[in-house]
């Protein structure tokens, strides 16, 4: 296979296809400890850096990682990308991995890359509706799951099932019957006016657009909760939607084989997705 012709930022310099490697000492390559983020760029703009750099430096402090580059490295890191491959909407991804161990004061691993946007955009965010399954693996996220690690064989499992079906995302159920989170995104649920979503306490992903959703929810004077959602609840919601960094927020059309006719609170969160990615490019400096 030839590999990809794209030019990545690797642990402080810009390398292109074949000479993007990360060594095999590192402990990200060898035992798949890293962490990363994965977001969205609007006219050269990453949306909501700083709420994805709080994220991954909260992580890489709890799960004990030596201290990652700084976030003004990573942006500055981002933008040589960018250039680099001549992109203003992309899909960016930052990642930060254990390093290699010794030498102390040791730093991660880090790369940053991008990619063009519309060949990551789900087919159901381009048409406004999403065709989503439920997983046939059940899932449990143990105390990993509200980090994003590089150790992503189950959720990409999940994503291979929705694939295979021609749908856009999977749905991750617990054995207990909870619904926790899709495989790339996180899942609200609206009833007679009110959103609902699994609880950060279920192991889930905290979702930079979940938690941008409920703020937008609260601006709006939509009321908006935890709960634990089964897929009976998500059945008979009037509408349900995922919310992800690139994808945004997208209405679910389809169920499995169940037709979900709603979509009015996830288009006025959509709506206010977009009117923050134009204040954001109008006033960077907020
Ligand atoms: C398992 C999982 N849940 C939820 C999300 C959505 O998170 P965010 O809104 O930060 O993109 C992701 C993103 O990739 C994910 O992998």
């Amino acid at each position: 296979m030839i590999p990809p012709d794209r030019t990545l930022w690797i642990n402080g310099h810009l390398r292109r296809g074949v000479e993007a490697t990360l060594s095999l000492f590192d402990r990200g390559a060898r035992d798949g400890e890293g962490l990363f983020e994965t977001l969205r760029v609007n006219g050269g703009r990453p949306f909501a850096w700083e709420r994805h750099m709080e994220r991954l430096v909260l992580s890489a402090a709890v799960l004990g990682f030596p201290v990652p580059a700084s976030p003004v490295t990573l942006r500055a890191a981002l933008d040589q990308v960018l250039e680099a491959e001549g992109l203003t909407d992309a899909v960016a991804r930052v990642t930060v991995t254990r390093g290699i161990p010794g030498g102390r004061p040791t730093r991660t691993g880090a790369w940053v890359e991008a990619e063009p946007l519309t060949a990551r955009l789900w087919r159901g965010t381009r048409a406004g509706a999403a065709a989503v399954i439920v997983s046939k693996r059940l899932f449990e996220p143990g105390p990993l799951g509200g980090h994003k690690t590089t150790s992503r064989l189950a959720y990409h499992l999940a994503r291979e099932e929705a694939r295979v079906a021609r749908a856009d995302e999977a749905l991750l159920v617990s054995p207990d019957g909870e619904v926790l989170e899709g495989a790339v995104s996180n899942v609200f649920a609206v009833f007679a006016g009110e959103v609902l979503t699994p609880p950060l306490s279920s192991g889930v992903l905290p979702g930079i657009t979940r938690a941008l959703a409920l703020g937008w929810c609260a601006a709006a004077g939509i009321p908006a909760r935890e709960y634990r959602l089964t897929l009976a609840d998500l059945r008979a919601a009037d509408e349900v939607f995922m919310t992800n960094s690139v994808q945004e927020i997208v209405p679910v059309g389809t169920l499995q084989d169940l037709a979900i006719p709603g979509r009015s609170v996830a288009g006025a969160l959509l709506a206010a997705c977009r009117a923050e990615v134009v204040r954001d490019q109008r006033d960077p400096g907020r």
